[in-house]
């Protein structure tokens, strides 16, 4: 049984199967909405239900409470259909026609970064081809139907080659597979590209670029997408992380920061060893954000890192001035 879902004030329609997300069933059809976590915990795909009636299988997710729940607003991304629908969302226009497949990929390179930060190079077979936009994610697809997210490290290259970085989270379903027993030639599935985290190029004003540890990842494939198409733009990037050893590519924003003109790089240590040297930023990272721009009103900001990060910058950035519309985020639970 499937139902049809109409985006109002657009041509837009969609239909979407029983037990089926209203996102995962845009997406199959080319439609970007907007989402990032998928699991009802960032509310970036909350819209409204103009007409028809939804069902939460798991009950009322995190990101809606019972008010909002009465007052119309969906949470796309768990919300199943039980007639046909009428939403009111914003299409992300930008994806273009980017619509996320099922690839197989080998194990290319495998480079330990930190003690427990892993980055893996795959490689599609050689008839195969990802379009994606720097910034997106893809999800791995493991035994039993389980999936565990990684961001796209890199802009898209001639190589067609994608960085992933894996965080070791002991006895997690695939990140420990990561950093046991996996070995270069090892095959992967993956559905991708997903998520609307990816650089605006229409824009021409400053950015701020925000990683939590390995949220990282996406903000340096947007960055070298920004070097590739040549922007002019300035951008500041932030990495927040708990101790030195935990900004395992430092080396990288460092050098950017040194070659580009327009880029200044602050790394920020929210627990720095007591007996290390280290004289840089310490705190939050989204606190020296705003110390360094207290008025964020003639930026785009876009940051990655998990949800607490997410939901307390978002809060204090829009309090400085920043527009909704112009912050961009990846909100991701290490999930293992
Ligand atoms: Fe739906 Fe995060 S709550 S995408």
């Amino acid at each position: 049984m499937s139902y049809q879902v109409r985006i109002e004030d657009t041509d837009h329609a969609f239909n979407v199967d029983e037990g089926e997300s209203v996102i995962d069933a845009a997406l199959r059809s080319g439609l970007m909405l907007p989402y990032s976590c998928r699991n009802g915990t960032c509310g970036t795909c909350k819209g409204e239900l103009v007409e028809g009636a939804i069902a939460y299988p798991d009950g009322l997710p995190p990101a809606i409470d019972a008010s909002e729940d009465a007052a119309g607003k969906a949470l796309f991304c768990q919300a199943r259909a039980s007639s046909d629908l009428v939403i009111r969302v914003q299409e992300v226009r930008e994806a273009g026609d980017i619509i996320p497949q099922r690839l197989p990929a080998r194990v290319e390179q495998i480079d330990d970064l930190a003690p427990d930060v892993r980055r893996i190079f795959l490689k599609l077979p050689r008839d195969k081809h990802l379009s994606f936009l720097a910034g997106q994610y893809l999800d791995i697809l493991l035994r039993g139907g389980q999936r565990r997210s990684y961001s796209l490290g890199n802009a898209p290259r001639e190589d067609g080659l994608l960085e992933l970085h894996v965080r070791h989270l002991p006895g997690g379903v695939f990140s420990e597979y990561a950093f046991t027993t996996m070995q270069p030639g090892a095959l992967l599935r993956f559905e991708g590209p997903l998520g609307n985290f990816f650089l605006r190029e229409d824009s021409d004003r400053p950015m701020i670029l925000m990683g939590g540890g390995t949220g990282f990842s996406p903000v340096k494939g947007i960055v070298e997408r920004a070097l590739q198409v040549g922007t002019t733009r300035p951008m500041h990037i932030y990495w927040g992380a708990r101790a030195e050893p935990d900004l395992y590519l430092n080396q990288l924003p460092r050098q950017w920061a040194e070659q580009h003109g327009a880029i200044d790089y602050t790394p920020v240590l929210s627990e720095p060893a007591s007996d290390g040297d280290w004289a840089g930023a310490t705190g939050f990272v989204h606190h020296q954000v705003l110390a360094d721009h207290p008025d964020l009103s003639g930026f785009d900001v876009y940051m990655s890192g998990p949800p607490p990060m997410i939901h307390a910058a978002r809060d204090e950035f829009t309090a400085a001035g920043l527009p909704a519309d112009r912050l961009f985020y990846d909100s991701f639970e290490a999930g293992g």
